[in-house]
C-alpha cells in the first residue's frame, strides 16, 4: 500500500478516520492525501438567481461561500497538524468543490490511491442509520479498497 486517500469533514468520526489513515500510512509507510469538499462556488448568473429565490442580499450567499472554503482550508491545516503530531508527514492536503459522494471516489481514481479510509458518520447526518450517505455512495462507487471507520 503506498497511498491513501482520507476524506474529512470535521466530524468525530471522520477525525478518528484520519487517525486510523494516519496509523497505517506509517506502518506501510505510505503517503496520505487529505480531502475535504466545500460546495461549488455558484457561477455568478446562478448566484444571482439563487440569492433571489432564497430572498438573501447575494453578499450574504458570496460571504457564506468564502467563509467555507476558508473553514475548509483551515481543516485540511489541522489534519496535517494531527498526522504530524502522530509521526506521519508525507501528507498532501486537498480542498474541492463539489459533491463529497461524488469528488471523493473520482479524486481516489485521479490520484490512483490504494485505499479510500472515510469515517461512518459526518456532521449532517441523523444518528439513526449506522452509514451516511457519503460512506455508502463511496464504498460502493470507489474502484479501489474502501476503510470505513467506525
Ligand atoms: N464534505 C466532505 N468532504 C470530505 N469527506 C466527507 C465530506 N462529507 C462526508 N465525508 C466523509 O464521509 C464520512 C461519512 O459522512 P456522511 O456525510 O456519509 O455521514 P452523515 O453526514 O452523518 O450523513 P449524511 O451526509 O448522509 O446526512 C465522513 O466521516 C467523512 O469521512
Ligand atoms: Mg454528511
Amino acid at each position: 500500500m503506498q497511498r491513501i486517500l482520507v476524506a474529512i469533514d470535521g466530524s468525530e468520526p471522520a477525525w478518528k478516520a484520519l487517525e486510523v489513515a494516519g496509523d497505517l500510512a506509517r506502518l506501510a509507510n505510505a503517503r496520505i492525501d487529505v480531502l475535504h469538499v466545500v460546495r461549488p462556488e455558484p457561477p455568478p448568473e446562478g448566484l444571482v438567481a439563487y440569492a433571489e429565490a432564497e430572498r438573501i442580499p447575494l453578499e450574504e450567499e458570496i460571504a457564506r461561500w468564502r467563509s467555507d472554503r476558508l473553514a475548509g482550508d483551515a481543516l485540511v491545516r489541522e489534519a496535517r497538524d494531527r498526522l504530524a503530531a502522530r509521526g506521519v508527514s508525507a501528507v498532501e492536503t486537498i480542498v474541492e468543490e463539489g459533491t463529497p459522494a461524488t469528488a471523493i471516489p473520482a479524486s481516489a481514481e485521479r490520484l490512483g490511491v490504494d485505499l479510500v479510509v472515510v469515517g461512518s458518520r459526518g456532521r449532517t447526518g441523523l444518528a439513526a442509520t449506522l452509514l451516511g450517505s457519503v460512506s455508502q455512495r463511496v464504498a460502493q462507487h470507489a474502484r479501489c479498497s474502501v476503510l470505513i471507520v467506525r
